[in-house]
């Protein structure tokens, strides 16, 4: 029981990632950062998932316009979280996140399930980012009349759903176009897939590709991918601002009455699916070792990206539930869809090549802090050693990237989107209360620490941080929390398996090393 609450002293952390050669190169600067998180955090969340918060799912309602209420209570939400992290990342500045200051304030056990709970945030994010992106790259080909065949661009489970949709409601003699677009789409997509030894081929093809594309764009170097996240985050404010100008000229204010058709219970629901859509931010303290000066920057970089895409959401979420009935904008593409039911063609073609940058920042930030989560693990001997080797050339994690890339390249072939951020929204929400708790104990157990930034009004923030980050892991459906759970217990397994046997802090406090 004592190995599980075993902490590793800040002086230890920040000794252990000098020692052994084992450094990332430092070439990130403040503004590199705030476009890093800006990069993080617009894509899928705000060009996919305000349909389905705004118009209500299967397992949600919807918040109706009051959807710009859903984007407050959760910017709030994540504000108060970002104050922890910034006091961490500016203390600790360490490649590992979340990861790191849990091992030096909850001990080694409540590390590791940070460490394992973070592939939630990271890797199975980027699986719903990677077949969103997929969405709206069909949709930009098309666009310029090249069309993917629907069996290459879909998921299997989802196309096996929609085709047993239509047959049933075929079969009762109703009309399968009530079933709306995307429903068709897929079940037309079962329908026409070729077989092999009897089996339909149904993959996302796109998905897989883009994923490998940047690992690659990874492996070579943070150097190049940091200046192409720049750019991606310049094109996304650019292009959501356009949304908002041209969008302001077709709002009808009556769009906006009732305000909260399903009253606040359709507000906090929203709040925990549009959650996805400010995941991110923290992803900037998973390059502290790559930041030139992260005691300065990481605050800076976190609260500045976080206030940058509060503000332009808002005005998103105003323009678009103006411009449409909220019930119709549960599509996959509802920026897009805004614009086509007004009769502004010309303007979707341009969102869906912004939504097809603005996933591909996201993709590469995600795929950046994974690797380096996984790097710190390996470099304190909870993963093997192999996942902790810096190429020798371009002094990248790549064995670690390599491994990321494949599987989430794998996992976005064949998975369903919602169910994925679902997913990813509870673990991301878990890390940010163990964060939260973190600083109330570190204030305790080390008050006299150097903290060149400090989390005000302490016990508050982080206070408020934990309850409503919790208020919103308890809107999300039950199903979500069992997959939560297992996902946790095969986690702990796999720390009392290797994780504990293996740890360098273990074998130090036996003397062994
Ligand atoms: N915040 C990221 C997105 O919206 C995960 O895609």
């Amino acid at each position: 029981m004592k190995h599980l609450f075993a902490v590793k002293s800040l002086d230890q952390i920040k000794k252990d990632s000098e020692a052994g050669g084992q450094q990332l190169k430092r070439t990130l600067g403040p503004v590199q950062l705030t476009a890093l998180g800006i990069g993080a955090i617009m894509g899928a969340g705000i060009f996919s998932t305000i349909g389905s918060a705004a118009a209500g799912g299967s397992a949600h309602v919807g918040a109706g316009p009051a959807i710009i209420a859903s984007f407050i209570l959760t910017a709030i939400a994540c504000g108060f979280a970002a104050l922890c992290y910034a006091e961490f990342a500016a203390m600790v500045p360490i490649s590992g996140s979340a990861y790191t200051y849990a091992y030096a304030t909850l001990g080694e056990g409540v590390a590791w399930i940070i460490g394992w709970d973070l592939i939630l945030e990271y890797a199975v994010g980027n699986v719903a980012v990677a077949i969103s992106w997929s969405g709206y790259f069909r949709e930009l080909l098309a666009g310029v009349g090249i069309v993917i065949p629907g069996w290459l661009s879909i998921d299997y489970p989802t196309a096996a759903k929609a085709a047993a949709e239509v047959a049933q409601l075929q079969a009762q003699g109703g009309d399968v176009a009530g079933l709306g677009i995307a429903v068709t789409r897929a079940a037309e997509a079962f329908a026409t897939a070729p077989h092999l030894a009897g089996i339909p081929v149904i993959l996302n093809l796109p998905a897989f590709l883009i994923v490998m594309a940047i690992t690659w764009v990874l492996v070579v170097g943070i150097r190049e991918s940091a200046w192409l996240t720049g750019a991606l985050a310049a094109m996304n404010v650019a292009i959501l601002i356009f949304f908002c100008v041209v969008g302001a000229f077709y709002v009808e204010p009556s769009n906006w009455v009732p305000f909260a058709p399903n009253g606040f219970k359709g507000i906090s629901s929203a709040a925990a699916i549009i959650f996805f859509a400010y995941i991110g931010f923290d992803a900037v303290s998973t390059a502290a070792e790559e930041t030139k000066n992260p005691q300065r920057d990481m605050p800076i970089a976190m609260i500045a990206s976080l206030a940058i895409c509060t503000v332009i959401y808002i005005a998103v979420a105003m323009v678009l539930t103006g411009m449409l009935p909220w019930t119709q904008l549960g599509t996959a593409e509802p920026l897009a869809t805004a614009f086509s039911a007004n009769n502004i063609t010309w303007a979707s073609g341009i969102i869906a090549f912004g939504a097809v940058c603005a996933t591909s920042g996201v993709l590469l930030v995600f795929q950046l802090g994974q690797p380096r989560i996984f790097f710190s693990m390996a470099r304190d001997g909870l993963l093997p050693a192999w996942a902790s080797k810096v190429h020798p050339k371009y002094r990248t994690p790549h064995v670690t990237t390599i491994l990321t890339g494949v599987v989430v390249a794998i996992c976005a072939t064949f998975l369903n989107i919602n169910e994925v951020v679902e997913l990813t929204n509870i673990g991301t929400l878990f890390a940010f209360v163990l964060v939260s708790i973190g600083i109330l104990l570190l204030r305790r157990s080390d008050p006299d620490r150097p903290r060149p930034f400090r989390t005000p009004l302490v016990p508050w923030v982080p206070l408020i941080a934990i309850v409503m980050c919790g208020y919103l892991m308890i809107q999300l459906p039950w199903i979500t929390w069992i997959r939560f759970v297992l996902w946790l217990g095969v986690g702990l397994l796999v720390y009392l398996v290797y994780g504990m046997r293996h740890s360098i802090l273990q074998k130090r406090l036996a003397g062994r090393l």
